[in-house]
């Protein structure tokens, strides 16, 4: 029997791949420190948990297909805080951040249309992309100018008739880029002029350290008509698992298309709805800590990477993860043999490479990226195995 050729042509993951190594070493009674996933160690705020442990029902139902009106209210508000005015019907809760970027692409993309997506970008894009058929076109970033934008004019070169939107997040996922003020504007200034959409990924939103602008692009109202911007619970509450995002536009067209995919998959989950509505009553307190721990977690692993000797990583501006380029051939295969031939004192560690952030072939394959979502005392650990297994690597490379 035949499967779907497209579902059977995907890459695997560059990081699932090596999980089942991680294991092995795990089973070999090897500690594997984990930098290699975005899944936050923080704790969800309680709030969360009480309104779980305060919703009483007898009949979990569907929510409604667009969202749970009280959550809604909520994200409002929260827009509202940030001077960004959103209403009801601009507002579609959905299955995650994922399910909010594929239904953007569902939505404004036909078959063999073309995304543009500053590279390298959060795989989980291409993969849509490819399972749509959508063509991805690197705008190309390089770790030397820390994955900060060509110019306009490189830009606007990608533009085809086939061009329909600028898929970006801000800050970036693998890079921690923050865009200036000044490419935002390039940015929404391209698509308004070439007539193409903007699909902002923000779930990073708050994620921005020593006190570098932000500007979101739905601050923006001059392309209101262009934005599609998506937004998730996910990483800001440290909430991965209740799997709740947002998908917002202004443009009464899009609004329609999203109504009926929203329909048609029923509705987003009616209990994480109600927790995740009570998470935007945790107090400000609460994201200020979180923010100040990963800015101390970032300079931490900054400061460590900086003194390897032959890894090069340029200080990133949000988000929890850094690109480094590393001392070695292949990235892939260093990280196989961290695993499975290598430790120190019982310890080995765990990054994600580089290349499967990139679709230009051979880009990437040299560098990692780390997530430093571990606390301070791991990552210094986590930091100094690094040092040791590239001193090692060298040395075995050398004989
Ligand atoms: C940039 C970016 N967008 C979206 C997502 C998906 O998040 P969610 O858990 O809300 O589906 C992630 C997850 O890591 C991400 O890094």
């Amino acid at each position: 029997m035949e499967l779907n050729k497209r579902v059977q042509n995907l890459k695997p993951s560059a990081i699932r791949k090596l999980l089942p190594f991680a294991a092995e070493a795990k089973q070999k009674g090897k500690k594997v420190y984990h930098l290699n996933m975005g899944q936050p160690d923080i704790n969800t705020p309680k709030e969360f948990f009480e309104a779980l442990k305060n919703y009483n029902t007898d009949v979990i139902s569907y929510a409604p297909s667009s969202g749970h009106p009280e959550l809604i209210s909520e994200v409002i508000k929260y827009y509202s805080n940030l001077n960004i005015s959103y209403n009801t019907e601009d507002v579609f809760v959905t299955v995650g951040g994922s399910e909010a970027f594929s239904f953007a692409l569902m939505a404004v993309c036909n078959e063999l249309d073309e995304v543009l997506m500053p590279e390298p970008y959060y795989s989980n894009y291409n993969t849509y992309m490819q399972l749509l058929n959508i063509k991805a076109v690197p705008i190309k970033t390089k770790s030397e100018d820390g994955f900060h934008l060509p110019s306009r004019n490189d830009i606007e070169k990608l533009i085809t008739s086939k061009t329909k939107a600028i898929l970006l997040s801000n800050p970036g996922n693998p890079t921690g880029t923050v865009y200036t003020v000044d490419e935002v504007k390039m940015i929404a200034d391209i698509a308004k002029d070439n007539n193409i959409f903007v699909i902002s990924d923000e779930v990073y939103r708050e994620f921005v350290y020593d006190n570098h602008p932000y500007l979101s692009f739905a601050s923006l109202d001059y392309i209101k008509e262009n934005l599609i911007l998506i937004d998730s619970i996910s990483k800001r509450f440290s909430t991965c698992g209740a799997r709740i995002g947002f998908l917002l536009t202004k443009n009464k067209e899009l609004q329609s298309a999203f109504f009926q995919l929203c329909q048609a998959r029923l509705a987003a989950p009616i209990v994480e709805q109600i927790a995740a509505t009570a998470l935007y009553q945790t107090p400000k307190s609460y994201l200020d800590c979180v923010i100040h721990e990963y800015e101390k977690r970032r300079d931490l692993v900054y400061e460590c990477l900086s003194n390897i000797e032959g890894v090069f990583c340029k200080k990133p501006e949000g988000a929890f993860y850094i690109m480094a380029t590393l001392p070695v051939d292949n990235a892939e295969n260093f990280i196989q043999w961290m695993l499975l031939d290598f430790d120190y004192c019982n310890e080995t560690l765990m990054v994600a490479p580089a290349y499967g952030f990139y679709s230009t072939d051979g880009l990437g394959l040299n560098q990692v990226r780390i997530a430093y979502v571990l606390n301070e005392e791991d990552l210094k650990r986590s930091m100094k195995i690094l040092s040791k297994a590239l001193e090692e690597y060298s040395t075995k490379s050398k004989k």
